[in-house]
């Protein structure tokens, strides 16, 4: 059988790179899977949160699950530190990832910077947190935007190494779900740059309870360059995606129109297309208008639902509550397998 799998932080500021890499193709999986979608407030404290803070920070991704479309009566939601099957299953897990494993892993080196000792220990195994996470509910598929490939593959390391150790076959071997026409959405001021809730410019990001002026401004001050928007010629031989070069030549201008094909729902052949030797200027106020269009009701509806905490708890306490009636059978089969005496 195949199940979903995903989760996403509650660091505060949920961004449209959030949305369009992954939360809004959440939505789309239900239709044809069983899907759990969890808030990850254990991999939240790999850094530092404040205490006060965490708590609104994880009823605000549950809203915007909400908001954007997933159906708490058919998906699972809940947040992570309610199901202990997690931290179990990650111990297990901190037992078979090599170190050799993590030290290879891009996002703990750019988190920890220059600060590696300093790091804490669960920023450094927080990959085995994130395999336990999707194999705690032995999920088959995983839809991430594509800064989390890495951790993906990792997911699947642990999990064949698992079942070589142990000669088994007890965890399958995930698939990364990465798709649509913004699976890396950079940031607004500087395309070399992801779109992130740690970059100290706001006008780098739209969030997704951004007011309308907020986000029309963001467009109009994002960052361009001086020639007119590329057509179709800009596209490589397969017709579909953008050629390397030609994206890394004007990162800025690709970035925006990215963001048009996701947000409208077309692909990035008719987006080149129709603004092929476009000005910035009138090509910005269109995005704008589309932003608005689409992020504004998602935005008015999280407020909503952030204003009434007792309901979004209550939606997360019973998806926890299902949840570890998935994962409990397969922590006593870990255990088992492991030879914990029981
Ligand atoms: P997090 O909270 O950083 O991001 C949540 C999701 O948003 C995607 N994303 C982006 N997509 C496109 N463009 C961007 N600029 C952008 N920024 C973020 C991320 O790829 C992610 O899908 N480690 C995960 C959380 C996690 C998880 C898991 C995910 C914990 N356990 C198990 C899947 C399965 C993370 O840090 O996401």
């Amino acid at each position: 059988m195949n199940r979903i799998f995903s989760g996403v932080q509650p660091t505060g500021d949920l961004h449209l790179g959030n949305y369009l890499g992954a939360i809004r193709n959440f939505v789309g999986l239900q239709a044809d899977f069983e899907c759990i979608y969890c808030v990850v407030d254990m991999h939240a404290i790999t850094v530092w949160q404040d205490p006060k803070q965490l708590a609104p920070h994880t009823r605000e991704v549950a809203a915007a699950f909400l908001a954007s479309g997933i159906d708490p009566a058919n998906s699972i939601i809940f947040n992570q530190s309610q199901v202990t099957a997690h931290a179990e299953l990650a111990w297990v897990f901190n037992c078979v990832a090599r170190m050799g494993w993590l030290n290879r892993m891009t996002q703990f080196k750019e988190k920890a910077g220059n600060h590696r000792e300093n790091a804490s220990v669960g920023l450094y195994v927080y990959p085995n947190l994130m395999a336990a996470d999707i194999l705690a509910y032995k999920a088959t598929h995983v839809p991430v935007g594509e800064d989390q490939k890495q951790h993906l593959e990792l997911t699947r390391d642990i999990a064949i190494k698992f079942n070589n150790d142990f000669e088994t076959d007890f965890f399958p071997v995930v698939e990364p779900l990465i798709f649509g026409e913004a699976t890396r959405v950079m940031s607004l001021r500087d395309g070399s740059k992801k779109m992130s809730k740690s970059d100290p410019s706001e006008y780098s990001r739209i969030n997704l309870t951004d007011g309308a002026d907020d986000i029309a401004g963001k467009i109009r001050k994002a960052k361009t360059d001086p020639e007119e928007l590329p057509g179709p010629d800009a596209l490589a031989e397969d017709g579909i995606h953008v050629d390397d070069e030609a994206a890394k030549a004007r990162p800025e201008a690709f970035n925006l129109l990215s963001i048009y094909a996701a947000l409208s729902g077309q692909s990035i052949a008719v987006t080149l297309d129709q603004f092929a030797g476009a000005q910035f200027s009138a090509f910005k106020g269109q995005l704008a208008d589309l932003s608005v269009e689409k992020l504004g009701p998602i935005g008015a509806e999280m407020q909503r639902l952030m204003a009434d905490p007792g309901h979004v708890d209550g939606i997360l306490h019973d998806g926890a509550e299902r949840a570890a009636a998935i994962a409990e059978p397969v922590i006593r089969d870990v255990h088992e397998i492991v030879g914990f005496l029981r």
